[in-house]
């Protein structure tokens, strides 16, 4: 059976989180599905009290005891280095060697989309983020710190394999739904040593997929573009930095954070499941955070676990209560985050699929 660790995080991460939770018991009770839910307090709370992140042995129990994590967000105004996250999501990403960081960003209903044309076929972007290399694998060093000669260095770490590895989930995802472009994003032209050794890649891997149009941007263009033609996308596939701020990016273009889900993936042994939106801060207990990211998380933890079924009738429902106008502010709706939950969780057996 299944065991997933459930870390909701810190902010609003325990709020969305919640009604994933809610929205997957439901799911599980619907179809029959055998799932073990644990829940795992880590976050700023816990660092603060006691001084702790993640412990080893900890982070061996979710290496050896679970099939899957789903975790909300973390971040707190009290921890301004945000030292535990660096632990516990990097620490990971990193520890589970989680090299594929999926985000999808589907438009889900042309009144979401903030452009004053939305694209006639829709927007439909995959962007296969690399995860476990690039500048936050945090080497380099600091000298003369705190003085006016200060010099702080901090490298950008490409390597064949990092790259190569990336580069082909993307071909394979694309060939496997039937994509027929994948987009590299790099600057290989500011960059010329990491550029070179993507672009080398990327032809390399993409030539093993004759049926799939190569297309290669700068990181720059590619960022305007998003915003000019993201009808235009399809999978993209690009370094840990540019994927996360492009993520950002295209997720506000396809209805904003509170939409865009994410899955750390290393194929065939882990998986973390979380929104691509941080603890808002800003916005944590109000009641006011789409719960919508987080539960479209649950839709690919279903997937994952090959409840296909399950999973396609999360995401009708989501696509529902958009439809509907059942939302929290942030979709213009004046729904909080527990009715939003509620009304998907309760859609599900309604044939929303
Ligand atoms: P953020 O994603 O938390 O928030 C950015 C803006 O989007 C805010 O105005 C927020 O209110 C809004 N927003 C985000 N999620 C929303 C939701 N579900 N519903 C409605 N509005 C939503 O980014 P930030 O403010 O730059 O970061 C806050 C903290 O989160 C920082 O400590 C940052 O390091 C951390 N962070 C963590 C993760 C993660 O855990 N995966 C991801 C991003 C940021
Ligand atoms: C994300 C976040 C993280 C990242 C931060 C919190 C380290 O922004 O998951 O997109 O940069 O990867
Ligand atoms: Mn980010």
């Amino acid at each position: 059976m299944p065991r997933v660790a459930i870390i909701p995080g810190d902010g609003i991460g325990p709020e969305v989180v919640d009604e994933a939770v809610r929205v997957l018991e439901s799911a599980a009770d619907r179809h029959g599905l055998d799932l073990v839910l644990d829940e795992w307090e880590m976050g700023a709370e816990r660092y603060l009290r006691e001084g702790v992140s993640i412990t080893e042995e900890e982070f061996r129990t979710l290496e050896g005891d679970y099939d899957a994590i789903l975790l909300g967000a973390l971040g707190d105004p009290r921890v301004p280095d945000n030292a535990h996250i660096r632990d516990i999501l990097l620490g990971l990403r990193f520890g589970l060697d989680l090299y594929v960081n999926y985000r999808p960003c589907p438009l889900l209903a042309p009144e979401v989309c903030p452009l004053r044309e939305v694209p006639a076929r829709g927007i439909d972007l995959e962007i296969f983020r690399e995860n476990t290399e690039g500048p936050y694998v945090n080497m380099g060093g600091t000298f003369k710190e705190g003085t006016p000669d200060e010099v702080a260095i901090q490298e950008d770490v490409n390597t064949w394999k990092g790259v190569e590895r990336i580069v082909r989930a993307a071909f394979e995802h694309a060939r496997d739904r039937g994509r027929e472009r994948v987009t590299l994003v790099d600057k290989a032209n500011a960059l010329p040593r990491a550029g070179a050794l993507w672009r080398r890649a990327f032809r390399e891997v993409g030539s093993d997929f004759p049926g799939i149009e190569r297309e290669e941007l700068l990181v720059d263009a590619a960022a305007m573009d998003l915003v000019r033609r993201p009808g235009d996308f399809q999978v993209v596939v690009t370094s840990n930095l540019f994927g996360d701020i492009l993520s950002d990016l295209a997720a506000q273009v396809t209805g904003g954070l509170g939409l865009a889900a994410s899955a750390n993936l290393h194929p065939g042994r882990h998986a973390l499941f979380e929104p691509v939106h941080g603890s808002a801060p800003d916005i944590a207990g109000t009641g006011s955070a789409n719960p919508l990211a987080a539960i479209r998380c649950a839709a690919l933890l279903l997937g994952f676990f090959g409840w296909e079924e399950a999973a396609r009738q999360v995401d009708g429902a989501v696509a529902a209560s958009i439809a509907e106008g059942e939302t929290t502010p942030d979709l213009d709706g004046d729904r909080s985050t527990a009715e939003v939950g509620a009304w998907v969780a309760g859609r599900l057996g309604a044939g929303a699929a």
